[in-house]
């Protein structure tokens, strides 16, 4: 695997590189669920490229920027070990150079509920630089974990509105034996932190589904389900607990059931603190 910093040795490098091109682009602090995005990118494409990129546009200030973890060393090894081909770690100048500007990419309204309600500009700085990114390595696909659900479905809008037939893959949320979606935040929850959020966030999610599986369709029942779990943790504060249509993000009622959604698929999100960390976590119905 060859790691290159610069736009131009990017495009030096891929010029010697398999089409078709699959890209993984990260922030880095890689786990599990980035070396299960770089396994699924490798079944599906000559040249997996992965980027590493904490993109200043999607977070709120620059103190939220210098906090996420960075593990270059690390990410290196496992991006090597899970099939990576090329490992793209731009600095700022070179995705937003200060003599050519980017334009921002406004997602609309999916961008305006769930995370984006208390993360106002996070999916736009998202778009922005995916988008920066699909023109700077111009793959065939693009992987994304399923587990950041809001984001998914605006790269895939923002995949219709380019137009060049980059075909996103949802990838299935991996979790850990505690039943814990992985995260990069997951690093930074106190011992404690981290069983609260395991005993509540993924139980909750699965009661859901399993109560749905057993024939449960209304939205205030199942919601009923997994609020009472996770109420019965103090030191978890729930941001939301949502029942949206999977497709547009437009939320159901509580009168509603699961079969009354227009897209045929119920997105089940929700968003919690522990710790001071923000987890979020999501399955579909059916
Ligand atoms: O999910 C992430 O790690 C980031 O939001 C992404 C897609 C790499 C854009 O910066």
């Amino acid at each position: 695997m060859r790691t290159v910093i610069s736009r131009s040795e990017l495009s030096e490098a891929l010029a010697q590189l398999p089409r078709p091109f699959a890209l993984v682009p990260t922030m880095g602090a890689l786990h599990a669920g980035h070396a299960a995005l770089i396994a699924a990118a490798k079944t599906s494409a000559a040249t997996v490229v992965v980027s590493i990129f904490v993109n200043p546009t999607q977070f709120a200030n620059a103190e939220a920027v210098a906090q996420y973890p960075r593990s270059l060393a690390a990410d290196k090894r496992l991006a090597e070990a899970a099939g990576a081909h090329l490992l793209f770690v731009p600095d700022v100048d070179q995705i937003y150079p200060p003599d050519e500007p980017v334009p921002a990419i406004d997602p609309g309204p999916l961008a305006l509920r769930l995370e984006g309600a208390s993360r106002p500009g996070h999916f736009a700085g998202v778009a922005t630089v995916v988008s920066r990114l699909f023109d700077l390595v111009r793959p065939e696909r693009a992987f994304f974990g399923a587990k950041d659900a809001q984001q998914v479905r605006i790269v895939e809008w923002l995949a219709k509105q380019r137009n060049d037939q980059i075909a996103i893959h949802r990838v299935a949320t991996v979790r850990d034996s505690d039943g814990l979606a992985l995260s990069s935040r997951n690093q930074m929850l106190s011992a404690s932190g981290r069983t609260a959020a395991a005993k509540t966030i993924p139980v909750a999610l699965s009661l859901v589904a399993e109560a749905f599986s057993s024939g449960v369709t209304s939205v205030a029942l199942l919601r009923a389900l997994a609020e009472r779990v996770i109420s019965a943790e103090p030191s978890l504060e729930l941001q939301y607990l949502d029942f949206a249509d999977g497709a547009t993000l437009v939320p159901l009622s509580d009168r509603a059931q699961i079969g009354d959604a227009e897209s045929g698929e119920v997105l089940v999100s929700l968003a919690a603190s522990v710790d001071g960390v923000r987890l979020i976590d999501a399955i579909s119905l059916p």
